[in-house]
C-alpha cells in the first residue's frame, strides 16, 4: 500500500461525477486525494460530496480568506506528490497551456513544482479541434502527461474520442506516475529483456514473409518498465515507431537473429516475449531476385522450414533462465483455453492472452487476460499504454517490491 497523496482538480464536465469514483478507487489503493473543484465543476459535483469521500477539506476559491489563512494556494500546490486534473476540460487545457492564473485551479497549476497529469474529457469535436490539439501538444512539450481520451458513445449523443478513460485505467496511471516519479524506482537494478514487432523472413533480396505486428504493445511495455527504473533491452523486428526513452534497442530482422540477440542479452531478471515471430521461413533464401515470369517456368512451390521458438527456448534454459518469463498468446478464438495450453507448452510463468480477431495488430487498443499460476485475470479493453502500465505494476509486485523497500532503507 502506498502512502502517497494527490491534488485532484475537478473540472466542469459531465464526466466530473466519475472523479468521485476515482477518489474512492484511489483511497482503496492507499492514495489520499485533496481536491479543488472549479466553479464549473461545482455545477456537476458538490464540494460537500467531494469532501465527504476524500475525508479532506475541499478547496474552491482563490480569494477565500479562511482557506488562505489555513493553507495558501502555493502550499496547496506543493504539498502533494502529483497534481491530477480530472476531468480536464477544453477550457482547463487551454488555460494551463496558455499559462493563465485567474482562479484557484489555474493558479495552482502555475505554482506547482510537482508532476501534473491531465485526464481530458469533452465532446468529440472539442477534442479534435485544432486549438485543443495544439494545447495538448504544448502541455506535453512542457512535460505534462496528458492521457488520451477513450473513444465511444458520448453523453451528448455523438460518437468518437473524448470520453473520460475508465476510472481503473486512470487510477493505474496515477499509481504508475507516483511510483515512476519518486524515490528509489521499484525496478532499479533489474534487467528486462523484451522482444517486439514482427520478424521478416527473406525469400530473396526483395521479398519476405512477415505479419502485421506494429510493435506498439511491446514498445509500450518496454517504456513502462524503463520508467520504473529497469534496464531494458528491446530486441525488435522492423517497426515504424520511436524507441521509448531509456531502452537499449537491438534491431533484428529474422527469428533466428532475434533468438541470437536475446541469448546475447542474457542474463536478465525478466523476459517478455511480445514479438510476433514468424513460425516459418522460406526453406531457401535466394541471394538473387527470383524470376517467376521466365518463359516456360511453372508456378513455384514455396517450401518452408520451422523457425526456433524463442519463448520456449528461453523458458527451458537450465542456466540463465530469467526469474520471470512472460509470453503473449495471439488468438482469434477460444482465447483463454489456447493461452493456458500455450503457457504449459512453452514453459513460461505468465501469459498475456490477447484476442487478435479485431484490429489489435497495428491498432491502439488491446483487450487481454493475464494468465498466471494463480488463475486468469480479465482486463477491460484499454489502450496499449494502459495494458503496459498494468503489466508493469504486476511485474513490480512480483519481483520489484522487496528490493525497492531495501533500496529505500539504504
Ligand atoms: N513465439 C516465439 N517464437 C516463435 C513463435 C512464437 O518466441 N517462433 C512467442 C511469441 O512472442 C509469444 C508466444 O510465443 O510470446 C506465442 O506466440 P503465438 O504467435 O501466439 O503462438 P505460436 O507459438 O505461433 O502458436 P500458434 O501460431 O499455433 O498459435
Amino acid at each position: 500500500m502506498s502512502s502517497k497523496s494527490i491534488l485532484l482538480i475537478i473540472g466542469g464536465g459531465i464526466a466530473a461525477y466519475k472523479s468521485l469514483e476515482l477518489i474512492r478507487e484511489l483511497s482503496r489503493r492507499g492514495i489520499r486525494s485533496r481536491c479543488i473543484v472549479t466553479r464549473a465543476g461545482q455545477e456537476f459535483v458538490t464540494p460537500l460530496s467531494v469532501s465527504a469521500l476524500s475525508g479532506e477539506k475541499c478547496f474552491t476559491d482563490l480569494f477565500s480568506l479562511d482557506d488562505e489563512a489555513e493553507m495558501g494556494h502555493i502550499q496547496l500546490s506543493r504539498s502533494t506528490d502529483l497534481v491530477v486534473v480530472c476531468p480536464a476540460t477544453a477550457d482547463l487545457l487551454a488555460k494551463a497551456a496558455g499559462g493563465h492564473a485567474n482562479d484557484l485551479a489555474s493558479t495552482t497549476l502555475m505554482a506547482t513544482d510537482k508532476p501534473v497529469l491531465m485526464v481530458p474529457a469533452m465532446n468529440v469535436r472539442m477534442w479534435q479541434h485544432a486549438a485543443t490539439q495544439r494545447n495538448v501538444e504544448t502541455l506535453r512539450n512542457d512535460g505534462v502527461t496528458v492521457m488520451d481520451p477513450d473513444e465511444g458513445a458520448m453523453a451528448c449523443g455523438e460518437f468518437g474520442p473524448g470520453r473520460l478513460p475508465e476510472v481503473l485505467t486512470i487510477a493505474d496511471e496515477i499509481e504508475h506516475q507516483l511510483s515512476a516519479k519518486s524515490g528509489p524506482k521499484p525496478l532499479e537494478g533489474k534487467h528486462v529483456l523484451i522482444t517486439a514487432g514482427p520478424t521478416r523472413e527473406p525469400l530473396d533480396p526483395v521479398r519476405y514473409l512477415s505479419n502485421h505486428s506494429s510493435g506498439k504493445q511491446g514498445y509500450a511495455i518496454a517504456g513502462a518498465l524503463a520508467a520504473l527504473g529497469a534496464r531494458v533491452s528491446l530486441v525488435s523486428g522492423p517497426v515504424a515507431i520511436p524507441v521509448p526513452r531509456g531502452c537499449d534497442l537491438v534491431s533484428v530482422e529474422t527469428a533466428r537473429d532475434m533468438l541470437k540477440a536475446c541469448e546475447e542479452a542474457l542474463p536478465a531478471d525478466v523476459f517478455i516475449s511480445v514479438a510476433a515471430v514468424a513460425d516459418w521461413r522460406p526453406a531457401i533464401s535466394a541471394s538473387q531476385k527470383l524470376k517467376f515470369k521466365d518463359e516456360g517456368k511453372t508456378l513455384p512451390t514455396l517450401s518452408l522450414s520451422e523457425n526456433p521458438d524463442i519463448l520456449a527456448t528461453i523458458s527451458h534454459k537450465r542456466k540463465k533462465r530469467p526469474e520471470l518469463v512472460i509470453g503473449f498468446a495471439a488468438e482469434t478464438h477460444d482465447v483463454e483455453d489456447h493461452a493456458v495450453a500455450k503457457m504449459k507448452r512453452k514453459g513460461c510463468d505468465w501469459i498475456v492472452a490477447n484476442d487478435v480477431s479485431g484490429d489489435v495488430m497495428g491498432g491502439a487498443n488491446n483487450e487481454v487476460a493475464l494468465v498466471t499460476g494463480d488463475g486468469v485475470e480479465r482486463w477491460p479493453l484499454m489502450d496499449k499504454e494502459s495494458v503496459a502500465r498494468r503489466l508493469a505494476t504486476r511485474i513490480v509486485d512480483k519481483i520489484g517490491a522487496a528490493d525497492a523497500s531495501q533500496l529505500a532503507a539504504e
